[in-house]
């Protein structure tokens, strides 16, 4: 009768044990499927201001410049543009070339097309930040103040 006893509980405790390794692997399966290529977890944390320049980049500028400013072949990988040696070295030639853009060449004119200096320079801060390689590519996550 004990024996019974001790065997009818080791199977029970070995068929929780399968059972909890099962439900692992299904949370973990979960887990995967909400962290797909498209919904990757935040990696950097980021100001504010870098994370409305990250989200106002990728409605405007990552058409042509490229997903995480990493460039494309139809307009400059702008991540070399604002390098010290680069053509966009300073945040005045930046925010004057977005502003005015080059029209005949492709490069809208933001200004004319009724986006204000505030966002632009908040996309300088996104745009400069993988410039310096301050952060990665992907969605960053707001720092909380305090
Ligand atoms: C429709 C495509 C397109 C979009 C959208 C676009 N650009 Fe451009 N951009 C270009 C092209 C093409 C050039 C290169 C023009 C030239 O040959 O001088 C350019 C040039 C630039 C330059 C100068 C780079 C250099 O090395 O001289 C900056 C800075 C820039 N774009 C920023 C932006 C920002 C910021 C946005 C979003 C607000 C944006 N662009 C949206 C096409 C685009």
């Amino acid at each position: 009768m004990r024996t019974l006893l001790t065997a009818a509980l080791r199977a029970t405790a070995l068929g929780g044990a399968v059972l909890l390794a099962a439900s692992t692997v299904t949370i973990r399966a979960a887990a995967q499927e909400l962290r797909d290529e498209y919904h990757q977890a935040p990696r950097d944390t980021v100001s504010q201001e870098v994370y409305d320049g990250w989200k106002q980049y990728n409605l405007n500028c990552a058409r042509c410049h490229g997903e995480d400013v990493l460039g494309t072949t139809i307009a400059p990988h702008l991540i070399l543009s604002l390098k010290p040696d680069g053509p966009i070295n300073t945040k005045e030639l930046f925010v004057q070339t977005v502003c005015a853009g080059r029209v005949p060449k492709g490069m809208p004119a933001w200004c004319a097309l009724g986006m204000d200096i505030p966002t632009i320079d908040k996309i300088y801060s996104y745009v400069k930040s993988r410039s310096d390689a301050k952060m990665g590519p992907g969605r960053p996550a707001v720092k909380r103040e305090g």
